[in-house]
């Protein structure tokens, strides 16, 4: 955005006079993260997603305002506070931080950013929860629910592993089973364990307080009839409604980290009654912050029953059962509004696969943005999103191949082929008239289009339209060649002609843009000398002066890409990651640093062959970030029984104090090509990481070759 020289607001009310004076007055949201991971390329397809509509709808002049939070209560928030050693406040403190500054990075542009752990949202889960339960929408209910006797509470499904009741898969969650599909209550599992304390669960009653859903039944049904939602998404929610709707269990027993239900000692929020909530809070938090400038926003203008505006929530197609039917159901028992829709996608799968981490390609939102642009990613996942809720692919090939020549080959090429000219033999100035009106009113033409595409969410081919009138216009620099015509004399002011031309189809492509490329947006406006806005596309800059022309945005090479699968992957392979999903479990709450391990059977265990081998040279590795190779010596009588490993131990140990140590490695692991060479086994290490990093190394005594038992 340009901002007026002479404006001395400051960012928050300059943000709100933009988007004053409008149609439309829109409230989105993006799914608020759990407070105890960091984010990932999975999390930002749907803040790409949503931060897009959001922009494109300020371009278009309606006020839209996006506010999110971090989802910070629950279970497993509490467990991993614990486990770290610090409070929940501390951890959910920190990890806010680290998002915040994630998207940032990404150029989400969040009007606030809030947290379910605040006062705002503690008060909109007590009156909300006292006005559903004085309208009798409320119930409460003896169950028996898992119960860890050694860690004295009471266990979330996914705190409780087992053998599948269906097929008998070891080592299954308490809800579904991931070898044959299965969904079962956590109780029919065989032979259970808690995942806190590895010991078996009990059955135990306990009194839980449940919102009577089925009280909304034929309210859902006519809202999901209405169109509010997805056709895929309404016809999957209508299989609910042929059994009758189940009651929803809005409780959870102490020790629990959440608020407190009012006249209920002991018994807190699940956290999944609150996370919306938090919509609500942060656009509370935002108006009051807006109360003592200029345009105060009105907190009711957007949430009361009968109002007009418009609130959209953007979301996985995992989390759509909470949305569709919990949510607005609580919404009208609370005599607040319900969306105007809610938007689902589908996940991300990177190279055609489920995200891993030992083929680099869990990607952390840090990681990717210490090697590469962010732009390329927003503009990547656009090109592939549509309306609907198919899973994309980040294939990094076809990213590299895309953002090269869509971006660079195609949209930024026409500026840089027309501005020299424009600069060095005309000062800087457009000329009076364009040479060809008719190809440039038909892209003018073509963004009405574009913005049918966008407002429906049908990025692709939105994107798809832009590069076809980018196509148009390299064509038409190719036919009139001013580098051949300004080599003649007399033709100056051809030239002069063509290259406005050129300059203002690339600013109705970048106009298009925007929302995707804000800071090439920036720049190019900046180039320019002037603000793109959609409503300003009719009318081209003519006798403008212009600034001169600098590199907007740079090619992705390769190496880049190398480099960030390199900084991803770990050294230790993994189970594949079902985006956001392996760390955070749909129905309660996050399960990252699960404090006990996925099981392996004692076969497994037997299959590792440990050795006792000694470091007899260590060095750094050019390029790489965090890695150190090391010969190791694994003895034997003859010698020469060497190996070469490509360990993480960068931040920890320098290389000279490594050598002529012992330490314990997994010898008869596979061979593993890497970028740097065959690493051809793994040294064990423990700790946090960082410098707090330690190989383990044997007692005195041990020999290099032993077998560590
Ligand atoms: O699935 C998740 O990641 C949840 N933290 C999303 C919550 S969205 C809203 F309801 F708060
Ligand atoms: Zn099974």
């Amino acid at each position: 955005m340009l901002v007026c020289a002479l404006c001395t607001l400051p960012p928050i009310q300059q943000n709100m006079i933009s988007k004053r004076n409008t149609d439309r007055n829109i409230l989105v949201t993006s799914a608020l993260p759990y407070a105890n991971g960091s984010i990932h390329l999975g999390h930002l397809v749907e803040y790409i997603q949503t931060d897009i509509w959001a922009r494109f709808q300020r371009l278009r002049d309606n006020t839209c305002y996006y506010v999110c939070a971090d989802d910070a209560h629950g279970t497993p928030i509490m467990l991993r506070a614990r486990a770290d050693g610090i409070t929940p406040e501390e951890l959910i403190a920190a990890t806010q931080k680290e998002h915040e500054a994630d998207f940032a990075d990404f150029l989400i542009d969040f009007d606030n950013y809030y947290s379910t752990h605040s006062d705002e949202n503690k008060a909109f889960a007590e009156s909300i929860y006292l006005k559903l339960r004085d309208d009798g929408h409320i119930r409460m209910q003896t169950i028996k629910q898992a119960y860890d006797p050694e860690a004295n509470m009471f266990l979330p499904d996914r705190f409780i592993k087992g053998n599948c009741p269906k097929c008998g898969a070891a080592d299954q969650y308490g809800d579904n089973c991931e070898a044959c599909g299965a969904t079962y209550d956590p109780t029919e599992l065989k032979n259970p364990v808690s995942a806190v304390s590895g010991a078996t669960p009990v059955k135990k009653d306990s009194e839980q307080y449940f919102f009577k859903l089925s009280d909304f039944s034929e309210m859902l049904q006519q809202w999901l009839k209405d169109g509010h939602v997805q056709t895929e998404i309404a016809n999957k929610q209508n299989e609910l409604f042929s059994d009758g709707l189940k009651d929803w269990d809005i409780s959870r027993n102490a020790p629990y980290w959440g608020f407190e239900i009012p006249d209920a000692p002991g018994k807190y929020f699940y956290v999944w009654m609150d996370a919306p909530m938090g919509y609500m809070a942060s656009f509370k938090n935002l108006c009051n912050k807006s109360q003592q400038g200029d345009d105060p926003i009105k907190f009711d203008d957007y949430w009361a029953a009968d109002s007009k505006n418009e609130l959209y929530h953007f979301i996985g197609k995992d989390i759509a059962r909470f949305h569709t039917l919990f949510w607005p159901a609580v919404l009208d028992g609370a005599g607040y509004r319900k969306p105007t829709a809610v938007f689902c996608h589908g996940f991300l799968t990177v190279n055609g696969q489920k995200m891993s981490k030992s083929r680099g390609t869990f990607i952390k939102a840090r990681t990717y943005l210490d090697h590469l642009n962010p732009e390329y990613l927003r503009y990547y996942y656009t090109a592939k999103l549509s309306s609907g809720v198919d899973d994309i692919d980040l294939n990094f090939e076809d990213f590299m191949q895309r953002v090269n020549s869509d971006l660079v080959g195609k949209v930024v090429n026409i500026a840089s082929r027309c501005a020299g000219f424009i600069s060095k033999k005309f000062d800087g100035q457009l000329s009076a008239q364009l040479p060809e009106t008719e190809l440039y009113n038909e892209i003018v033409t073509a963004g009405e289009q574009i913005a049918e595409f966008y407002e429906a969410r049908e990025y692709n081919k939105a994107v798809r339209e832009i590069m076809a009138q980018a196509d148009k216009a390299n064509v038409y620099i190719d036919e009139n060649k001013p580098w051949v015509l300004i080599k003649q004399q007399g033709r100056e002011q051809e030239v002069q002609e063509i290259c406005t031309q050129g300059l203002n189809m690339f600013r109705l492509l970048m106009t298009f843009l925007k929302p995707i490329l804000p800071v090439t947006a920036e720049k190019s406006e900046t180039f320019l000398n002037t603000e793109f806005t959609w409503a300003g596309l009719s009318q081209p800059l003519l006798s403008h002066r212009i600034n001169k022309f600098k590199p907007l945005l740079t090619r992705i090479e390769k190496e880049q890409i190398i480099a960030l699968t390199e900084s991803s992957s770990e050294d230790m392979p993994d189970k594949e990651i079902d985006n956001k999903k392996s760390e955070n479990k749909k129905t309660d709450g996050a399960l990252t640093n699960d404090p006990i391990a996925e099981q392996i059977s004692f076969d497994d265990f037997a299959k590792i062959d440990l050795r006792i081998a000694k470091i007899v040279k260590a060095e750094h590795v050019d390029g790489a970030d965090k890695l150190l190779q090391l010969t190791l010596d694994l003895g034997g009588d003859t010698g020469g029984n060497t190996r070469n490993v490509f360990a993480g131990i960068k931040s920890a140990y320098k290389p000279e104090d490594l050598e002529g140590k012992l330490t314990v490695m997994v010898a008869n692991l596979a061979p593993r090509k890497m970028r740097f060479g065959l690493s051809e086994g793994m040294v064990l290490a423990a700790g946090p990481g960082g410098k707090d990093l330690f190989i383990l190394s044997p007692d005195e005594g041990a020999v290099a070759g032993m077998k560590v038992k």
